[in-house]
């Protein structure tokens, strides 16, 4: 049986791969720490579990509207305006399953075959991967460890060709945890309206920045056209699980990003969609604590990975992931790459984490401290212990 052309130019997520083998080994009774998962370790908050109960015991189980309830467009677009003052219309809210929908639907309503999508490096491995599905062309951006993975608008500028249709942004990132700041962030959507391409905006970390910076959006600027924002519930309320995502654009490419979804997956599941509202509009007091316990753990863990010798780490601004570099460390004992690496300390620390490669670098790891304090110093003596060793 020969498959399909356009399923061989993708491969399965490696963070998904790294999760589902570190698993493996924990279910057969192995004390694994585990910094593979891109997922809060909190629960998801009870009022919200109240509201998914309710759906249920209220018989809110059939389908509902493809793009979603008329309720929880609102509560998304009433969020949106009181966390980053923007004025979007329910019309202009696309209810997805989980955010990586709204992306793959807004990947394959924008390119033709051969189109270029510009995609700063470090990326998350999905952007690339839809890119590649959806026929186009990544164009990849380098950016500077030492300048913190800044993306700037004049070098995303310098890539732009008559073939380009996308750039991609995802601030904070995952997995650097880089934060775009905003005249940054005015000046990539001024370039996508310049040069009348689409800018795609990934929010799902934006509720997790640190050091006081405030969340922002450019949902709040008046040239939305040619702007698509997609955010996520699975990170801000912990409910990965229960795939609710969104996107915010202009109706006539959610039209587009519509039909796919009315021939793939229908609408998000009709429970969760309740519980989402609940989410939205309830208290949003988990959020804050979430955010103060994830600063407290990057703190502890970028001085814990900076006090082993030989390795370096930016400071994230944002997200719950660290992307330490451990270039030092590598063709030492038979330890080709960070592929190589990221098995052995498997195998042998019984660590996971995900290497560099799936987010386009070769001298790097990312751990998520979405984690207890406790595993985190578990696994940062692990880790120490190991590289020492080797
Ligand atoms: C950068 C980024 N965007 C989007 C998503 C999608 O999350 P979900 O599909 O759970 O909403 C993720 C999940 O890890 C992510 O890291």
């Amino acid at each position: 049986m020969q498959f399909s052309e356009r399923i061989s130019r993708i491969s399965v997520s490696t963070t998904t791969a790294v999760v589902a083998k570190a698993d493996k080994l924990k279910a057969s009774g192995i004390d694994v720490v585990d910094f593979g998962a891109g997922e809060p370790d909190f629960p998801t908050p009870d009022n919200v579990k109240r509201a998914a109960i309710k759906a249920l015991q209220e018989n809110f189980t059939k389908y509902t509207p493809t793009g979603g309830i008329r309720d929880l467009k609102q509560a998304i677009v009433e969020r949106h305006a009181q966390d980053f003052g923007s004025e979007y219309s329910p019309e202009e809210c696309l209810v997805t399953v989980g955010g990586k929908q709204a992306i793959f639907e807004a990947v394959a309503a924008t390119l033709n075959h051969g189109d270029e999508a510009i995609l700063p490096v470090p990326y998350w491995v999905s952007f690339l991967d839809i890119i590649n599905y959806a026929g186009g062309k990544p164009v990849l951006l380098a950016t500077r460890e030492d300048e913190n993975f800044a993306v700037r608008s004049e070098a995303v500028e310098k890539l732009i060709t008559p073939k380009t249709k996308l750039i991609i942004i995802n601030s904070p990132s995952n997995p650097t945890g880089a934060v775009v700041p905003p005249e940054e962030m005015e000046k990539l959507l001024a370039l996508a309206v310049r040069h009348g391409i689409m800018l795609m905006s990934d929010e799902c970390y934006c509720r997790f920045l640190y050091d006081g910076h405030k969340p922002y959006s450019l949902g709040n600027s008046k040239n939305r056209e040619n702007l698509i924002i997609v955010g996520s519930l699975s990170k801000t309320y912990a409910m990965t699980g229960w795939r609710v995502g969104f996107a915010l654009g202009s109706s006539k490419l959610l039209t587009n990003m519509l039909k796919l979804q009315s021939h793939s997956t229908s609408n998000a599941t009709s429970i969760a969609q309740k519980a989402a509202v609940e989410a939205l509009r309830g208290p949003q007091d988990s959020v804050a604590t979430m955010l103060a316990e994830y600063e407290r753990r990057r703190n502890h863990i970028v001085d814990g990975l900076r006090s082993i010798p030989g390795l370096k780490c930016v400071m994230p601004e944002g997200a719950f992931y660290v992307y330490p570099n451990v270039s030092s460390y590598l063709k030492k004992d038979g330890i080709a790459d960070t592929t190589v690496l990221a098995s052995r300390l498997l195998d042998d620390a019984k660590v996971a984490l995900v290497p560099g490669p799936a987010f386009g670098t070769n001298e790097h790891v990312r751990m998520s401290y979405a984690t207890s304090q406790e595993k985190i110093d578990k696994g940062l003596q692990r880790l120490r212990d190991f590289l020492v060793s080797l």
